[in-house]
C-alpha cells in the first residue's frame, strides 16, 4: 500500500527512483510520479502501471541527483494524474510524498484556504506542502518548517520532502507508517520498505515515530520532530540479499515464494529455545492470551489456536485484528500477541496498542525486522521466512503456522503433556517436511495445473474442512478469491447442515480438506451429503485413502503426516490451484486488483 522511494546523491536520480518504484509495485498501487530537483523541481506523474507511464512520460529522463517518487494506493480522492504524487506548493518550491492518512486534512484544506492557498487535488497530502510553504513565509527556515508542518499534523505518516531552494536535501518524517534510511557511501536512499534499496546497501536507519531524517550528499542526521534535538540512531545491517527479492527465472513471484517454502521453514526452525521459551513463559504467565492477525496470518493463528489447545492443553481467544477493540476487553495481566508477516498492519498495531493502553503485555511473530510492531511489543520474535514480494502471502504463512507448531510443542512439554524425548522426536519429524515439500509440490504441479484449466470459468465454490483442516479450507479459499478472482467461502464442514447445504445443487463445486485424524471418517460423511445433492467435489486426501475416492470426482492424495502437521502440506495444493487459475483467468498474481501487500490503513 503506497511506497516512497528517494535518493540524495552523486548519480542521476530519476534511473534508480524509476527501478526503486518497480520494487515496490508489489504494495498495490493505482498511480505513480517522480519527482527530482534541478533548477527547480521538476514533476511526471499519472494514473496507471508504472511501465505505463514511464513509456509515456519517460520517467528516467529527468534532469538531477535528488529526486522522490511514490506508488499511491488511492484513500482521498480517484486514481488520476491530479491526485498522484508528488504534490507541491504553489509556488513550486516544495515537493512532497506521503504514505498514510492525515486525520485532520479538512481542517487544514479549511485554514490554509483561508490563507489564500489554492488547492489542485482531492488529496490529504496536499496540505503538507502547502503547511511548510506556510512556516517557510512566516521567516522558518526549511527543516524547521517541517517540524512545525509535522506537529500540526494528525494521523498516520510518512512523508519525504524535496526542496527547489536546496537541491542537495531530502528531509523525511515518520508517524505510524514505516520509513527507512539506506546508507551509502556517496548517496542515500529513502524508503518506505527495504526491498526498494536492496540493490544498493544493506545498512539501514530505521526511523520510529515522532523522528525526521535530514539527508544529504554525506550525512544524515535524525531529529525528534517535538524540538528539533538530535538523536544518535546506527544503521542496522539487514540480512535479505538482493537476489531474495529477485524473480530469479520464476514467472511471477507468487510461484517463487510458494516453492520457497521448504527453505522458509526451515529458517524458521531455526529458532532457539530461549526464544521459545520466554514467549511461553508468557502466554503461560498471562490470564488471557488474545491472538490478533488479518488475512493470511489470521489463518496461522487459527492453526496457532488448535495446536496450542489439542497439544498443550491452552486456550487462546484468536481475534482478527479490526474486531479487538469492538469484541475484547484485555487487561492488566492479559497479553496481546500479535502476527503479523509485514509488521506494518494497521489494524495489528491499533489492536496491540487499544491492548496496552489496557494494560496488558504484548508479543509478537513477525518477518520484518525493525518493523512497527517490533517498536511496539515487549517480546519480539521472528520467522525469518526471507522477503516476500507477492501480495499474496504464502510462504510467511508456512513460517507463521511452523514457529506456532513449535510453540505448541514447547508449551506440551513445559507443561508436562510430553517428555523432554518427546519433544525432541516431534521437533525432528517436523525438520522432515520441508523435504517432503518439495517432492510434493512437482508431483502435483501437473494435475493441479489440469483443475485450473477444467475450472477457468468457474464463478463460486465451496471449501471445507474440520478440525485444524478448518483453517487451512479458510486459506485456500481466501487465496482463490485474492488471485483467481473466484467468489468462494470456506465452512467448517459440520456447519454445512446449518445453513450453506441450501446453496448445495447439481454442479457446484466443493474443495473438501481430508485431514488425518479423528474427524477423517465424518468429512466423508460430509462428502456424502453434498454428494447425494449433486455436487462435485475435489478432495484433498491422505495417500491410500481410497474409500475418498469413491465419492468424488478428482483426488488431490496428500503425503501422510502426523495431523497436527498437516496445514503445512494441504496448504500447497491450495495456493498452487489459486496461482493456476489466476494465470488461467488471465490476471496478473503478483498485482490482485484492490489489495496491498501491507494494509497501512485502519
Ligand atoms: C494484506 C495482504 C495479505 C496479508 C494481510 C495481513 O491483506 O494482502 O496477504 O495476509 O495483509 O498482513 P500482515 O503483514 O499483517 O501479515
Amino acid at each position: 500500500m503506497c511506497g516512497i522511494i528517494g535518493y540524495v546523491g552523486r548519480k542521476k536520480a530519476a534511473p534508480l527512483l524509476l527501478d526503486g518504484l518497480k520494487r515496490l509495485e508489489y504494495r498495490g498501487y493505482d498511480s505513480a510520479g517522480i519527482a527530482t530537483v534541478a533548477d527547480g523541481i521538476q514533476i511526471k506523474k499519472d494514473q496507471g502501471k508504472i511501465d505505463e507511464i514511464d513509456s509515456k512520460l519517460d520517467l528516467a529522463d529527468m534532469k538531477g541527483t535528488v529526486g522522490i517518487g511514490h506508488a499511491r494506493w488511492a484513500t482521498h480522492g480517484e486514481p488520476s494524474q491530479r491526485n498522484a504524487h508528488p504534490h507541491m506548493d504553489a509556488d513550486r518550491r516544495i515537493a512532497v510524498v506521503h504514505n498514510g492518512i492525515i486525520e485532520n486534512y479538512e481542517e487544514l484544506r479549511e485554514f490554509l484556504k483561508s490563507e489564500g492557498y489554492k488547492f489542485k487535488s482531492e488529496t490529504d497530502t496536499e496540505v503538507i506542502p502547502h503547511l511548510i510553504n506556510y512556516f517557510l513565509e512566516r521567516g522558518n527556515g526549511l527543516e524547521k518548517s517541517v517540524r512545525l508542518t509535522a506537529r500540526r499534523l494528525k494521523g498516520s505518516y510518512a512523508i519525504a520532502i524535496a526542496f527547489a531552494d536546496d537541491s542537495n536535501k531530502l528531509v523525511v518524517v515518520r508517524e505510524q507508517s514505516p520509513l527507512i534510511i539506506g546508507i551509502q557511501n556517496g548517496g542515500s536512499f529513502v524508503a518506505s520498505d527495504i526491498p526498494a534499496v536492496l540493490p544498493h546497501t544493506n545498512r539501514v536507519l530505521i526511523l520510529e515515530d515522532g523522528e525526521m531524517g535530514i539527508v544529504t550528499l554525506d550525512d544524515v542526521q535524525i531529529k525528534r520532530v517535538n524540538d528539533g534535538k538530535d538523536i544518535q540512531k546506527e544503521p542496522m545491517e539487514i540480512d535479505w540479499t538482493l537476489e531474495m527479492a529477485e524473480k530469479r527465472g520464476y514467472p511471477h513471484f507468487m510461484l517463487k515464494e510458494i516453492n520457497e517454502q521448504a527453505t522458509a521453514i526451515q529458517n524458521t526452525l531455526r529458532v532457539s529455545e530461549e526464544e521459545l521459551n520466554r514467549l511461553a513463559k508468557a502466554l503461560g504467565e498471562s490470564d488471557r492470551v488474545y491472538v490478533v492477525a488479518c488475512g493470511t496470518s489470521y489463518h496461522a493463528a487459527l492453526v496457532g489456536k488448535y495446536a496450542l489447545a489439542k497439544l498443550a492443553d491452552f486456550s487462546a481467544e484468536v481475534v482478527i485484528s479490526s474486531e479487538f477493540q469492538e469484541s475484547c476487553i484485555p487487561r492488566k495481566n492479559d497479553l496481546v500477541f500479535a502476527i503479523t508477516q509485514s509488521g506494518e498492519t494497521a489494524d495489528t498495531l491499533k489492536a496491540v496498542r487499544v491492548a496496552k493502553e489496557k494494560g496488558s503485555r504484548a508479543a509478537c511473530l513477525t518477518n520484518v525486522v525493525g518493523s512497527s510492531i517490533t517498536r511496539i511489543s515487549d517480546l519480539v520474535c521472528f520467522t525469518h521466512a526471507g522477503p516476500e514480494i507477492g501480495v499474496a502471502a504464502t510462504k510467511t504463512f508456512s513460517s507463521q503456522v511452523t514457529y506456532l507448531l513449535l510453540l505448541a510443542h514447547y508449551m506440551a512439554k513445559d507443561r508436562g503433556y510430553i517428555t523432554s524425548k518427546g519433544y525432541r522426536e516431534k521437533v525432528s519429524q517436523l525438520k522432515k517436511i520441508p523435504a517432503s515439500e518439495k517432492d510434493f509440490l512437482e508431483r502435483i504441479t501437473p494435475q493441479i495445473e489440469k483443475l485450473a484449466k477444467k475450472y477457468r470459468n468457474l464463478s463460486e465454490c465451496y471449501f471445507i474442512g474440520r478440525g485444524i483442516g478448518f483453517p487451512i479450507a479458510l486459506e485456500g479459499s481466501l487465496k482463490l478469491k485474492e488471485i483467481a478472482y473466484v467468489n468462494s467461502v470456506a465452512y467448517p464442514a459440520g456447519e454445512l447442515k446449518h445453513g450453506p447445504l441450501a446453496l448445495v445443487e447439481e454442479g457446484t463445486l466443493l474443495l473438501a480438506l481430508v485431514t488425518p485424524g479423528s474427524a477423517r471418517e465424518r468429512m466423508i460423511g460430509n462428502i456424502e451429503e453434498v454428494k447425494a445433492r449433486g455436487a462435485e467435489v475435489v478432495a484433498l486426501a491422505p495417500e491410500g485413502l481410497n474409500e475418498v475416492g469413491k465419492h468424488v470426482e478428482e483426488i488431490v492424495s496428500i503425503p501422510s503426516s502426523r495431523e497436527i502437521f498437516s496445514p503445512l502440506i494441504y496448504v500447497l495444493p491450495l495456493q498452487l490451484l489459486a496461482y493456476c487459475m489466476g494465470i488461467e483467468r488471465g490476471y496478473d498474481p503478483d498485482k490482485p486488483r484492490h489489495l496491498a501487500k501491507s494494509v497501512t490503513v485502519e
